[in-house]
């Protein structure tokens, strides 16, 4: 017995759509910026044009991405962070989960289920800290908002207007603070750097699980984060449920 249920609301499927479509975009970008030395890119102008590039689709990313983070205060029920974020009895519902995949008659949720909810927060956090270390390395190196004219103030020389510092160009800066900054933007650098294998290596795997899910389970997740609704076969474990 099928039955559908309206579950997402429309800036929940709005920002996945965003989302996906901006990642997929930093993604291409940012290989495009470690692999610039094999791929030929080799002047200086193409090499700030496209670390230019990556940082204006990132604010897209980020603004939607602030978006979602206070929508999930005021979204519908499944939209909250109080329905994604683990609580009380969490390891409970895990192991329920579990069992019943074992059992070979998986629990049915109308929002994300158990496991479903540890990726989603696991991936905000990775995406999170994306965003951040980004408008970091984005004010450091090509001094662009929000940080940019921060960090280009801290590595003029004495009497130097701020405001004409070029990316990677050492004129007008004080070798002193320049080398500061290089020491200070470093480690931001590398935590981008490392995340974003992680944060692949996560969307790889999340592809995979809804696709496994849409086409054995037949619960439509794929489908759903369009439509906005779920068609289950069995009553979902949280129909009950307020907030969780
Ligand atoms: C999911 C989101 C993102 C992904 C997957 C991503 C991916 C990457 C990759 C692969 C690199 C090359 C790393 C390297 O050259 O060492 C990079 C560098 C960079 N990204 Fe992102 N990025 C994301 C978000 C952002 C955002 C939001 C901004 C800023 C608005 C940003 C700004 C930068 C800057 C300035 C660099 C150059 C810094 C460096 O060479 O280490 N990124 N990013």
């Amino acid at each position: 017995m099928l039955k559908q249920y309206k579950v997402w609301d429309a800036p929940t499927r709005v920002f996945h759509w965003v989302n996906f479509v901006s990642v997929i975009l930093l993604i291409l970008v940012g290989t495009l910026m470690l692999y610039k030395k094999d791929l030929g890119i080799v002047s200086l102008d193409a090499k700030i044009a496209i670390k230019e590039l990556h940082v204006v689709i990132g604010y897209v990313f980020v603004l939607n991405l602030m978006i979602r983070l206070i929508w999930g205060f005021i979204g519908n029920r499944f939209a909250r962070w109080s329905a994604i974020l683990p609580g009380a009895g969490f390891g409970n519902t895990v192991s329920a989960y579990i069992a019943s995949i074992r059992r070979g008659e998986p629990q049915q949720f109308l929002g994300h289920n158990p496991l479903g909810r540890l990726a989603v927060v696991f991936m905000m956090l990775l995406l999170m800290s994306q965003a951040v270390t980004g408008l970091i390395r984005a004010g450091t190196d090509v001094y662009y908002p929000p940080f940019g004219s921060i960090f280009a103030a801290q590595v003029a020389a004495d009497g130097v207007d701020p405001a004409t510092i070029k990316p990677y160009d050492k004129t007008g800066t004080d070798a002193t603070k320049y080398k500061a900054l290089k020491e200070f933007k470093h480690i931001y650098g590398e935590v981008h750097y490392y995340t974003f294998f992680v944060l692949l290596a996560m969307i790889l795997l999340h592809i995979f699980v809804v696709v496994r899910a849409e086409i054995t389970e037949g619960e439509g997740l794929v489908s759903a984060m369009f439509s906005g609704r779920k068609i289950l076969s069995k009553e979902p474990e949280d129909i009950h449920d307020g907030t969780r």
